[in-house]
């Protein structure tokens, strides 16, 4: 199984990133999976260690990817680090293995710590749309136009019918960098 989570790593500095991932999870393994280049991939390899956080505040998925990375932060217990102060849970992971992959390589992580801080809220068709929304706009440069508005058109049903401001505020982010980039698109 993928779960969509929010991975935070440090870098020598101390200096926390916070980044969207589709860690895959098969039993007591969590891998991560960095595309090159990755500012999470640099800090796992020098940390030995992550953050994996379980978050249902949908704007930080979105902020991560529209220039908008300053969440607040709450120190990890077990490992050097920190996770998202939002976070319902979050997991402190140390690296065990690596698989190499010159595009993608595989990071197999085995949980030190795992904390719940809140209580699962239910699903919500409006969160699903931001996440599937924002994984688009990861991918802007290697999609055609044609394939992102139908797509987009698909997940506004449920955003229009569910969505509280919280996943408002993270689709406009979000649509305003469809947009610029559809200008961009038409102008060249
Ligand atoms: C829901 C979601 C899942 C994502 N999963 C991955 C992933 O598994 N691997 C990856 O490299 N990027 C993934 N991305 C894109 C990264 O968040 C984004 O490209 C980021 O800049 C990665 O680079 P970084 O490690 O330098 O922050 C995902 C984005 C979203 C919105």
């Amino acid at each position: 199984m993928i779960q969509e989570v929010l991975v935070t790593t440090q870098n020598a500095e101390g200096v926390t990133h916070i980044t969207p991932m589709g860690i895959h999870v098969i039993d007591d393994d969590f891998i991560i999976l960095p595309f090159r280049p990755s500012t999470t991939l640099d800090n796992i390899l020098q940390s030995k260690t992550a953050v994996i956080n379980y978050c249902n505040d949908v704007r930080i998925f979105a902020g991560c990817l529209t220039g908008r990375r300053d969440w607040p932060l709450t120190a990890t217990q077990k490992i050097k680090g920190h996770y998202l102060s939002a976070a319902l849970a979050h997991r402190e992971v140390e690296l065990i293995r690596i698989e190499e992959d010159p595009t993608r390589p595989k990071l197999y992580c085995k949980t030190i710590n795992l904390v719940n801080h809140s209580a699962f809220q239910g699903f919500n068709r409006a969160q699903f749309a931001v996440l599937e929304a924002a994984i688009l706009v990861s991918r802007l440069k290697m999609l055609p136009i044609e394939k992102i508005e139908p797509e987009i058109a698909y997940l506004s049903i449920g955003l229009d019918k569910t969505a509280g401001d919280h996943e408002r505020e993270a689709w406009g982010w979000l649509m305003t960098i469809i947009d610029q980039h559809k200008q961009q698109t038409v102008q060249s």
